[in-house]
């Protein structure tokens, strides 16, 4: 018997990396301010840049027939889009046609009104930033936010059908205390966690310098507590996953800063504007809407050869530069987490 070859025309970077996964901005818009993201200030993307719904769809249909196999939507928040449900369910057509599986990645705030729709566009698994589940500090962290509408929110996408996947962003001296009560709750609520470095992306108000929690020290500390038993499990993203024995949990660490995990990179990035990022690291990137506008999907395929040519081997983050000097001068919700 032979095994049928991969696509000839897969996109395979020049380290040999074949690329599979895509995560494509909706918006670059947010609802909240999270400080380690973004400035009060911050300011967006004048609305004739960002791609029309029909757009994205056919940049990430693109991605799909050069063997991309899974796609997630992400923003800034892109569920504040109104073209989001449509969106979701033109990519979703693809689902066992090529396309593996779609994704999102939400700040839940719109998740009480929405997470039926997800479901019926074929996705079946999301993740939910939520740094705190304490009033008063997810108020701190997000600026304004109100943690009730994203927990209704979370609650309504599990009676929806969607299994949910909590990303903690790990801050010192603002939400450190709260790590472990953060994954008893998961555990109880059958969620898994996934605790993430903060990234030098874009000028924010303060210095991320102060707020990073190395993720090395607090897996020590929680190996204290518990037995953690390392997974092979791999959901197409850089986490490394650990099953928490006493809870019956299973929690993920996102370790840009204490352990590069760039070796085994299958993803790329489009932003609302169609940039093609190459690295969250980088500046390389391709314009893909100036392509599509001018010469259709043939131009905007004829691009993608090009571009993986140019994706760097990692990027090079490093926390000791001062805030209004991130590494990346973009920020995190331009690019898409
Ligand atoms: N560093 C680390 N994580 C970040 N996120 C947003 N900005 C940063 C940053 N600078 C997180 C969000 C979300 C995920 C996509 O990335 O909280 O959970
Ligand atoms: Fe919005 Fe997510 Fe950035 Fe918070 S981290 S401001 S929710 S994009």
């Amino acid at each position: 018997m032979t095994v049928a070859p991969p696509p000839t025309r897969s996109l395979t970077d020049s380290f040999g990396r074949r690329i599979t996964y895509l995560r494509l901005s909706v918006t670059d818009r947010c609802d909240l301010r999270c400080r380690y993201c973004m400035s009060e200030a911050m300011t967006f993307l004048p609305r004739a840049e960002v791609l029309t719904i029909e757009e994205l769809a056919d940049v990430a249909e693109a991605f799909i027939a050069r063997g991309v196999t899974k796609i997630r939507l992400t923003g800034g928040e892109p569920l504040i889009r109104r073209g989001a449900p449509t969106l979701a369910r033109m990519i979703g057509r693809h689902i066992g046609q090529g396309l593996d599986e779609l994704t999102l990645t939400t700040n839940g705030t719109q998740l009480v009104r929405q997470s039926a729709d997800l479901f019926a566009a074929g996705i079946r698994r999301i993740n939910v930033s939520l740094d705190s589940c304490d009033p008063d500090r997810f108020r701190l962290i997000t600026r304004w936010g109100k943690v009730e509408e994203v927990l209704e929110g979370i609650a309504a996408a599990k009676a929806a059908g969607l299994h949910v996947k909590i990303n903690m962003v790990a801050l010192k001296g603002l939400n450190e205390d709260e790590i472990e009560p953060m994954l008893r709750w998961c555990a109880a609520e059958g969620h898994d966690l996934t605790l993430i470095e903060t990234m030098p992306l874009g000028s924010i108000d303060e210095d991320r310098t102060d707020r990073y929690l190395p993720l090395d020290a607090v897996q020590r500390r929680l190996a204290e507590r518990f037995t953690l038993t390392p997974l092979d499990d791999r959901t197409g993203g850089p986490a490394r996953y650990h099953r928490v024995e006493e809870l019956g949990a299973r929690i993920g660490l996102i370790t840009p800063l204490t352990q590069n995990f760039c070796a085994g990179c299958n993803r790329v990035r489009v932003t609302a504007s169609g940039r093609l990022y190459l690295c969250l690291g980088h500046d390389d990137r391709v314009d893909l809407k100036a392509a599509l506008r001018e010469g259709g999907r043939p131009a905007l395929d004829a691009l993608l050869d090009g571009a993986m040519a140019i994706k760097p081997l990692k990027h090079a983050f490093r926390i000791d530069r001062r805030a209004d000097a991130p590494a990346v001068a973009r920020h995190m919700s331009v690019t898409g987490g």
